[in-house]
């Protein structure tokens, strides 16, 4: 059977191409401390060693539109062109060329419809930046076979978190049971609370650093009871209406298992936004805990869980203004 090696959960940020391979004079003054997290967490994935990448993603209103967005979309192709004109001309993402993995892709779409999750497939999918984000940051040699898989997080209405969840456990069971030798690592990138084109985008940090909190939280401990109790989609709405991206982070929690502590957990705020890095070894080995604990002294993540209660998040609760009151979904 194949191996699950590795789950990587994390923000996706379109910027962090330019903002560290610009010339050094016109960086922002965040890209060198940016660039050490990101190499040092790139360090979690190269040591789990992966023959396949199983990768979830959104389409960011890129080739899926309002007349026809699926739920739930695999890839199916011998080759993946990547980046959008947009997100060269806005971000200098450079275009990518990616090798499929038809044989895994073919086995997770049959058995998620076995698992009562209709998912659409697509012959002629093409990528995007949540999932070449993650390319240029963990595996920019762009050197693996990918399986992507798109969900829907923009366009109402969403499935439920509880689907989220679910979809990961069943990706889980998939990989574990795929019949192969080879090292399955699964990478899926959302976001934490984000405000885009709304009044909270842009603010000294993101709109909602105590969901954050909590966010972490929970993904970095496994609790998904908690999550299903207290997230749903009018409580995203409230942290910004962009955090529904969250709910990818929260599928890639269902990969790595309930109550499943991560063994790296890197946080950075950015400003505007608050970026994540999360790695779960499924059957850490020697290895693998030397690379996280090495990464870990680069780059100061924790290895095991933030909670809440860590002190970073005090400076948030004396501001009685930071956490908006929850708006009505829209
Ligand atoms: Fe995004």
């Amino acid at each position: 059977m194949a191996e699950l090696t590795a789950v990587l959960a994390s923000t996706h940020h379109p910027f962090y191409y330019k903002a560290t391979t610009s010339p050094l004079q016109e960086r922002p003054p965040y890209a060198a401390q940016w660039q050490r997290k990101v190499e040092a967490y790139r360090e979690t994935l190269t040591a789990a060693e992966p023959d396949i990448l199983v990768m979830v993603g959104a389409d960011h209103f890129h080739q899926l539109w309002l007349d026809n967005y699926p739920q739930f979309l695999i890839g199916k192709q011998e080759v993946y062109d990547a980046t959008f004109y947009n997100e060269e001309r806005e971000f200098g993402i450079p275009k990518y060329t990616l090798a499929g993995d038809i044989d895994l892709s073919r086995y997770m779409h049959q058995e998620l419809l076995g698992a009562d999750f209709d998912f659409a497939v697509s012959h002629e999918l093409k990528i995007d930046h949540s999932i070449i984000c993650p390319i240029i940051t963990v595996r920019p040699e762009a050197d693996l076979p990918v399986v992507p898989i798109y969900t829907n997080i923009f366009v109402p209405p969403l499935p439920s978190p509880k689907r989220f969840y679910d979809l990961g456990r069943a990706i889980r069971r998939i990989i574990d049971a795929y019949p192969s030798d080879k090292k399955v690592a699964a990478i899926g990138t959302g976001h934490l609370s984000l405000e885009l084109g709304g009044p909270r985008q842009f603010g000294e940090h993101g709109p909602d650093p105590l969901f954050d909190a909590d966010a972490i939280e929970w993904l970095s401990t496994g609790n998904a009871e908690a999550i299903l109790a207290n997230v749903t989609h009018e409580s995203m709405s409230g942290a910004g209406n962009a955090t529904h991206g969250f709910m990818d982070l929260l599928l890639m929690m269902g990969i790595a298992g309930e109550g499943v502590h991560a063994d790296y957990v890197d946080q950075l705020d950015l400003f505007h936004t608050r970026e994540m890095y999360i790695t779960w070894y499924p059957h850490q080995t020697d290895r693998q805990a030397q690379a996280a604990a090495h990464a870990a002294e680069v780059s100061g993540a924790s290895l095991g869980p933030i909670w809440a209660s860590d002190p970073v998040w005090d400076q948030f609760r004396t501001d009685d203004a930071a956490r908006p009151a929850a708006q009505p979904a829209v």
